[in-house]
């Protein structure tokens, strides 16, 4: 077998009737498949007009316009395209004021207290004291927030009961309006009727007796009443 000379293939279609020859007269070998194709191609009728003429100029016109129409809604409308914007308890931060989400007491019972004292603040018997009724937690404001932010180890009574049990301290958690929130959001269900602490009474808590061990019961005692009445 020798190897066949390439012929030139692709070449410009010339018409004329020596190209129709390409069909009949050349011995198969030689049938340029490409340059046939190439005459039939050229042959036939231009592309049709109709339907595909140039869009015209107004079209492109009114769609600059309308997409700047919309680029313009949505930078002044959008609120950058944040959830915050239908936020109803929160219309200030709609307009991109600082954001400070409020802390939600039942919130933060739920995620971090309820594990133990139970969604009925009843806590579980022998194990976690109740916080419904608990004179810990209504007598005074300052004792429930030195157990939340200290933790609490030793023998105590609750409601007639005793427990000796662990509960660990959440000042590094929990800040100063989260303990507030949860410490008046405590204090004011399951039937208790004890009024809010404030994030300033934790704060200076915190203060004051920072890096400090869990608390006993008796220490909470004494500390409770050196207070002047
Ligand atoms: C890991 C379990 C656990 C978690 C979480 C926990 N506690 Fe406690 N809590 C206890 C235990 C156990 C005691 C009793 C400690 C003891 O036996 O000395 C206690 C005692 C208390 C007391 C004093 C006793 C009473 O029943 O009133 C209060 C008030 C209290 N917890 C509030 C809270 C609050 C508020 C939170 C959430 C910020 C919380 N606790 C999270 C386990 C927990």
């Amino acid at each position: 077998m020798t190897p066949r000379k390439p012929k030139s293939r692709v070449q410009p279609p010339e018409r004329g009737p020596e190209q129709e020859k390409d069909f009949v007269d050349e011995p198969w070998e030689d049938v340029d498949v490409q340059r046939i194709h190439m005459n039939i191609i050229s042959r036939e009728k231009g592309e049709p007009e109709e339907g595909f003429e140039p869009t015209p100029w107004w079209v492109w016109t009114a769609s600059v316009l309308l997409l700047f129409a919309m680029g313009f809604y949505l930078g002044r409308f959008g609120g950058t395209f944040s959830f915050v914007a239908h936020e109803v308890e929160q219309p200030s931060s709609a307009t991109m004021a600082p954001m400070k989400r409020e802390a939600r007491g039942d919130m933060v019972y739920a995620g971090v207290c309820q594990p133990c004292h139970q969604a009925t603040g009843e806590g579980v018997p022998g194990q976690y004291p109740p916080l419904a009724g608990s004179e810990w937690l209504l007598q005074d404001p300052e004792t429930p927030a030195r157990i939340v932010l200290f933790g609490l180890q030793g023998d105590i009574a609750v409601r007639g009961a005793t427990f000796d049990n662990k509960m660990p301290a959440f000042s590094e958690k929990l800040s100063n309006e989260e303990i507030s929130a949860v410490l008046s959001h405590v204090r004011a269900s399951w039937g208790n009727k004890a009024g809010p602490v404030s994030a300033d009474q934790i704060d200076s808590l915190r203060t004051k007796l920072a890096g400090r061990a869990p608390w006993t019961a008796g220490e909470l005692q004494s500390v409770r009443h050196k207070k002047p009445a």
